[in-house]
């Protein structure tokens, strides 16, 4: 277990783990480095969000995809490793320190060619990235979840999914006492995802809660209006 979860009993969360597609050698080897060379080796997605991210490209089978918060790139492999031979996987981070391990690791894995990452700011980048996406994982720093949300769907092509992280952080989001910043962000994010009349959605009580956000297939629908 990498990720630690507060929101699931220890139990329940080891027997999920043991009833899920093991991961291979190499994310294997990404979360043992991880959890000896950084600091917050907790915010590696792990075994059953990595598996669900990788069962969704399978379902969803996304031609490029994007990620917000690369860390040491465990998520972006568990993505980049369903997507077909032309896909894409464009992931950002800010933190220059990961680069080498991440792309050590998307070397090791065969799919450096099927990922590009851009070592910058979320909200310095992503507004002249000139492409659209298929699906996006969302789980960078909460704080700006609010900011990156329209900067997100505007570069969704109709029928994309978001995936988003940390959405019941802790269960503070649900806890009325909790009014730190973070917790009033993350709040802010879900009630913008609420009151989006392009998307439908569901939030998941998984792992630290994760919001899956569908942007309505508009024009596949005015076809069939027609
Ligand atoms: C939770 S970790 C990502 C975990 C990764 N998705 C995984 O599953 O292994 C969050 C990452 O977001 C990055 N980050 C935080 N603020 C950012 C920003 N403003 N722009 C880009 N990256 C940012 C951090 O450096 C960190 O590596």
């Amino acid at each position: 277990m990498n990720k630690k979860n507060f929101l699931i009993d220890a139990n329940i969360e080891q027997y999920c783990e043991t009833h899920t597609t093991p991961e291979n050698q190499t994310l294997q080897q990404l979360t043992r480095e991880t959890n000896l060379k950084t600091m917050l080796p907790q915010m590696l997605s792990g075994k059953i969000l990595g598996r669900l991210l990788t069962t969704l490209v399978e379902l969803v089978k996304p031609q490029h995809i994007l990620e917000l918060g690369t860390f040491t790139g465990y998520s972006a492999i568990c993505m980049a490793q369903a997507l077909p031979e032309n896909g894409l996987l464009v992931t950002i981070d800010n933190n220059p320190e990961i680069e080498t391990t991440a792309r050590k690791y998307f070397k090791m894995s065969g799919l450096e060619q099927k990922i590009r990452l851009i070592i910058g700011d979320v909200l310095q980048t992503l507004p002249d990235l000139n492409m659209h996406f298929d699906m996006a994982f969302i789980d960078a720093d909460k704080e700006h979840f609010p900011d990156y949300y329209p900067l997100v769907m505007e570069k969704m092509n109709p029928g994309g999914i978001v995936i988003v992280d940390n959405i019941l952080w802790y269960g503070k989001t649900v806890d009325a006492e909790q009014n730190d910043r973070i917790t009033q962000k993350i709040r802010q994010f879900n009630d913008l995802v609420q009151a989006d009349e392009q998307v439908t959605n569901v939030l998941l009580p998984l792992c630290d809660g994760v919001m899956v956000v569908w942007k309505k297939n508009v024009r596949r629908e005015s076809r069939k209006n027609n």
